[in-house]
């Protein structure tokens, strides 16, 4: 229930801050949050979904790709390069969910991607293929937010903290950042 009042608090807001339609259902009914228009580096994403109270997009399964496109398809007349959850800023080489702190198990990458270029620590859907490529932290991007409870197949068991855990990770991420400038 209480999940349920924050959704539609989310949706509300969503709807009347934004002239242009950014809050999508899948077809399993879960909300996305897709921000085509403006631009944001990948740090600034992962935090711009957590002040929604949601977190970048984790497509670590071909079915939560499959709902994602299906949303692309039939609600955007073009495709937009957007940030994923995916980083390997801790340790090189080491893609891991941003969220879940997990390894890559699916994975959608273009051809001849990754491709490890210097500074290409995270990962974003590319709009030329819809699939994954390894970019620069600081280029900057559209993203898309999701609920993770809600848009996994499989509901998944969550510890009561989950949204300060986040938190404290995202200033995990930023500290092993300490050395690298995201503007650069
Ligand atoms: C998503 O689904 C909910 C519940 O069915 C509905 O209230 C809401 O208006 C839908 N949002 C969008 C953006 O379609
Ligand atoms: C996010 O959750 C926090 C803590 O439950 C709450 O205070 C805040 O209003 C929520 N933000 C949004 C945008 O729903
Ligand atoms: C790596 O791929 C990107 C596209 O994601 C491309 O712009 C860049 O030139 C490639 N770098 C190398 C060394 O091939
Ligand atoms: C958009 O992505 C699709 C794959 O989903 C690709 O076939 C198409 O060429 C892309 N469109 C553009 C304009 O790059």
């Amino acid at each position: 229930m209480k999940a349920l009042i924050t959704w539609c608090l989310l949706v509300t807001l969503g709807v009347h801050s934004k002239p242009m339609k950014k809050w999508h259902n899948s077809s399993d009914g879960c909300p996305f949050y897709m921000e085509y228009e403006q631009k944001f580096n990948w740090f600034q994403a992962w935090e711009e979904c957590l002040n929604l109270n949601m977190s970048l997009l984790t497509p670590d399964t071909f079915y939560k790709q499959q709902q994602v496109n299906g949303i692309l398809e039939l609600s955007f007349d073009k495709n937009f390069s957007y940030w994923l959850a995916g980083h390997d800023n801790a340790v090189e080489k080491r893609h891991v969910w941003a969220t879940t702190g997990k390894a890559f198990g699916f994975t959608n990458w273009a051809k001849a991607q990754p491709n490890w270029s210097t500074n290409d620590h995270c990962i974003l859907v590319h709009e030329s293929t819809n699939q994954w490529h390894d970019f620069p932290c600081a280029t900057k991007l559209g993203f898309v937010c999701e609920i993770r409870q809600c848009s996994m197949e499989k509901p998944e068991v969550l510890d009561a903290n989950h949204w300060m855990n986040q938190k404290k990770y995202t200033i995990n991420v930023w500290n092993v950042l300490a050395n690298r400038n995201p503007e650069q």
